[in-house]
């Protein structure tokens, strides 16, 4: 069990209950939303302009999420290629309840799949 997130802090942001599944846990499909803005915030930045989503590779769900959590998603690029960039992501919880701040937990592991496009949304390579 990691006890330090891996890479930098790309989104920070506060589980609210519209964002809750049928259980009262924070919807996964709210998070994978949280993990698809991190990523491409960090493929923007290391190709200098557009980028689209192309796939997921893996994405795991290690424990639930709740109502007034700080989510903190943090990425980095394992590799670049041509065109694409591959960006595996984790979200941290900071759990902040009324008794005081508790020690964060890694709630999901991801990797996200960007390929960095032209204007006219076609493959665009790269400069490294
Ligand atoms: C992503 C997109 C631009 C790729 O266009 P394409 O003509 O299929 O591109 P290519 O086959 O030349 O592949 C381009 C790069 O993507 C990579 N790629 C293609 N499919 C991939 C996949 N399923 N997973 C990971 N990488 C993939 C290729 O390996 C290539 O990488 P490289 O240049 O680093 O070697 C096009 O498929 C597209 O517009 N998809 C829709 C994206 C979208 O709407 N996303 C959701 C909203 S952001």
């Amino acid at each position: 069990m990691s006890t330090s997130p891996k890479g930098q802090l790309l989104t920070r942001t506060l589980a609210m209950p519209s964002d809750c599944n049928a259980n009262g846990d924070i919807f996964g499909g709210w998070i994978m939303s949280q993990l698809d803005l991190a990523g491409g915030i960090l493929a923007k930045e290391i190709s200098h302009g557009r980028i689209v989503t192309v796939s997921v590779s893996s994405i795991t769900f290690k424990k639930p999420v709740s109502v007034g959590d700080v989510v903190c998603v943090y990425g980095e690029c394992s590799r670049i290629g041509n065109t694409s960039m591959n960006i595996d992501l984790e979200v941290w919880v900071k759990p902040v309840r009324d008794h005081g701040v508790e020690e964060r937990f890694m709630v999901c592991d991801a990797t996200f799949n960007y390929v960095a496009i032209d204007e006219a949304g076609r493959p665009r390579p790269i400069q490294k």
